[in-house]
């Protein structure tokens, strides 16, 4: 049985899908089974994935899984590979399309189509694999809802301004707000400088969240801004950046925290 972990901020340019993309590769370089999701209609860690035209994915992704079509195969299963390390990572990617079609449809919730009912899937489908990871579109979307009531953890990527407190309070506002169930929140400062104001955020965090703020810091690498243009990761644009290094650090930190009770 494995884990649901929705990486969520309502504030747009937070590093979600740098965050998302970033740690599911590297759990899928560490031989876990991953499934990366998209359900952002922006389709940012699509792009990064390197499923840019519609002919990559096939008219397989996140919308398909949901509404059960190609007789359950959705999942594209992408190689990943860095420094001499080689894995593979399932993809629900995201066709902007469909996926505003099914935000749609969740405007009037079916039977066979509510956000419990989307919620439910995640958990089928986090039953057979270790990891589903969900990257989300700012904003409370009803995916975002959907991937917040099957949530296991929430990862709330930060900048270092002065909004890093009310994005976490929001977060922890729409988890009362949509289900009963306590959930862990930890947040993530990412683009992190070495100004006072980066200090001063993370330290403010910690007093805060307390252990619940990752130890690890993802700096700002201005060699790898606009990355997902490319259709690559972070990891593969730049894999010595400062901001790669540290996400590796960040994702061994993420599962010392998912492991240590099982080991
Ligand atoms: N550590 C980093 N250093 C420099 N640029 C980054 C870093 N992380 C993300 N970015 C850039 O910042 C922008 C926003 O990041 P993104 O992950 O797309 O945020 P969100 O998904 O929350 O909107 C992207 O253009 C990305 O290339
Ligand atoms: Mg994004």
């Amino acid at each position: 049985m494995g884990y649901i972990i929705a990486i969520h901020n309502q504030k747009g340019g937070t590093g979600k899908s740098t965050t998302a993309t970033s740690l599911a590769v590297l759990l899928g370089l560490l031989q876990r089974d991953v499934v990366l999701i998209d359900s952002d209609a922006q389709g940012n860690a699509t792009d990064a994935m390197g499923f840019r035209s519609r002919r990559v994915n096939g008219g397989r992704g996140y919308a398909e899984f949901l509404q059960n079509k190609r007789n359950g195969r959705t999942i594209v299963q992408r190689k990943v590979q860095r420094s001499g390390m080689v894995g593979s990572i399932g993809v629900l990617s995201a066709s902007k399309e469909k996926l505003l079609s099914l935000e749609a449809q969740l405007q009037h919730p079916m039977l066979s189509m509510n956000t419990n009912a989307v919620a439910d899937k995640l958990t089928e489908l986090a039953d057979q694999k270790d990891y589903v990871i969900i990257d989300t579109a700012p904003g409370v979307t009803h995916l975002s809802v959907a991937a917040l009531k099957a949530a296991d953890v929430v990862i709330a990527p930060v900048v270092p301004t002065a909004w890093a407190f009310e994005g976490v309070q929001e977060v922890h506002n729409t988890l009362m707000a949509v289900r009963d169930s306590e959930v862990p929140v930890w947040p993530v400062m990412v683009m992190a400088s070495r100004n006072k104001a980066s200090r001063k955020t993370y330290s403010s965090l910690k007093e805060k969240y307390d252990g619940d703020v990752f130890d690890q810091i993802i700096r700002r690498s201005g060699s790898v801004e606009g990355y997902e243009s490319k259709g690559k990761t972070l990891l593969q644009v730049r894999s010595t950046s400062t901001a790669a290094q540290d996400y590796v650090a960040f994702a061994q930190e993420f599962l010392s925290r998912m492991e240590e009770e099982e080991a």
